[in-house]
């Protein structure tokens, strides 16, 4: 309503409503590098592609006439009240997109009783980043995403640091052992982290700092003195300054974090000890089959997390959506599910949630938001797609999010 009522006294929203307008408007704010690596997907960006076709090719069909009262759209999740069934993804290095990051994003999404996930690859320290939740919104979940690096000691500290901050649980990314085959970064030359950005989480942590002096294996990067690695050299003193760290430390600890982030061997032994690590809630995010939906069941996680990371890593991966009612079977409701890729509308989390998932995530629009307006615009994005799920509700003939179920949907639209 207040929405709709600006409107009518001519004001206009600070951002476009528009999702793929908010993409537009955020690439001309953003370098060429951060918008390539926010927008970016993996090989042809064919899953990329896929996820958005897979919400467009299923259809609404609402009911008339039934009386319902606009549902409420709060939800209890792992002893925590959501305001509604939507979060904030993990997502790294957003510095590319506001110089106050994940705390600007966090504190929108707290104001509105949403929870917020830090990426391993934030560039605040997780410690500050709940701190801002907590400034706004004592009650607000934040949970820390946790990458299962090579070193035992950095994952042990980081979980620690989840449990002392005050997270709502820990989501262990499985999908990105190594980082996906990205085309338009690999054109642009660009990889965030070698500037030591994204790092803040490490370079605030004792045990991964302490493994500096450690010798490690790969190869030496042996640079020619080019200007762009006087650049990045000058981006990483300056990082450095922020967490008392020399410039010979900080190309230590790029190649620390370079040397130990891959983890092709990563197993479900890792998650096991993971699991048996903390008494924090365990959500796996990732997992598309249902076997492993099961099987991660099996071994105790709390909550099963349906993503193909927004199709930046396996190209020609199903759609996230496609992939969600056979996991959704297969888990039996023993642990919610939630999803994302894709989502970039009130309608497309109702197709979402009709099909089972719990809650959805909010991935790429929040960081062009971010990019637009800081915390301002994450909260006008945030307002729009609320507004937007209710009405759909609403407009559905769906009294309560219990309401939901498949036979709300039907068979594809066709092509257009
Ligand atoms: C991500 N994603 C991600 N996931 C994660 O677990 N840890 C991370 O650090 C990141 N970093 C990251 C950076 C950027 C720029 C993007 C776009 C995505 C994946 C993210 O959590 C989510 O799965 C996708 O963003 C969902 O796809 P859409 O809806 O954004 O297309």
């Amino acid at each position: 309503q207040r929405i709709y009522l600006e409107g009518l006294m001519g004001r206009r929203p600070p951002l476009p409503v528009r999702p793929d307008a908010l993409e537009v408007e955020a690439q001309k704010r953003m370098s060429p590098e951060a918008f390539a690596y926010v927008a970016g997907g993996a090989g042809l960006e064919w899953t990329m592609e896929a996820n958005r076709e897979a919400f467009r090719r299923l259809a609404l069909l609402p009911r008339m006439l039934r009386g319902a009262k606009p549902p409420g759209l709060g939800v209890e999740l792992w002893g925590r009240q959501w305001a509604a069934p939507l979060f904030l993804c993990p997502i790294g290095v957003l510095e590319l997109a506001h110089p106050e990051a994940e705390l600007a994003a966090v504190r929108a999404a707290a104001k509105r009783g949403l929870p917020f996930m830090v990426s391993n690859q934030a560039s605040h320290p997780l410690e500050r980043v709940v701190e801002a939740a907590k400034a706004v919104n004592p009650e607000a979940p934040v949970f820390f995403q946790l990458y299962h690096s090579t070193d035992p000691k950095a994952v042990a500290s980081f979980l620690r640091r989840a449990e002392k901050a005050g997270c709502a649980g820990v989501v262990l990314t499985v999908d990105t052992v190594q980082l996906g085959w990205r085309p338009r970064d690999l054109d642009l030359g660009h990889l965030p982290f070698l500037k030591g950005q994204g790092l803040a989480v490490y370079l605030t942590d004792p045990a991964f700092l302490g493994g500096l002096d450690e010798p490690l294996e790969g190869p030496a990067l042996r640079p020619k003195p080019t200007l762009a690695l006087l650049r990045n050299l000058l981006a990483l003193r300056r990082t450095g300054k922020r967490y008392g760290l020399s410039l010979a430390q900080m190309q230590k600890a790029v190649r620390r974090f370079v040397a130990t982030y891959s983890y092709p061997e990563l197993s479900w032994e890792e998650v096991r000890r993971v699991r048996e690590s903390t008494a924090l809630p365990l959500l796996l995010k990732g997992l598309l089959h249902p076997e492993d939906a099961l099987r991660a069941v099996e071994l105790g996680v709390d909550g099963v997390y349906v993503s193909n990371h927004g199709g930046r890593q396996v190209d020609g991966s199903l759609a996230a959506l496609h992939a969600l009612p056979q996991v959704v079977r297969a888990v039996e409701g023993r642990v919610p599910v939630l999803l994302d890729s894709g989502v970039r509308t009130g309608a497309d989390a109702v197709k979402a949630l009709a099909l089972g998932a719990r809650a959805v995530g909010l991935g790429r629009p929040y960081v062009y938001a971010l990019a637009l307006g800081g915390e301002e615009g994450v909260g006008a994005f945030l307002d729009h797609f609320l507004a937007e799920l209710e009405l759909t509700l609403a407009l559905s003939g769906v009294g309560s999010l219990e309401e939901l179920g498949p036979h709300l949907l039907t068979k594809e639209n066709p092509p257009p």
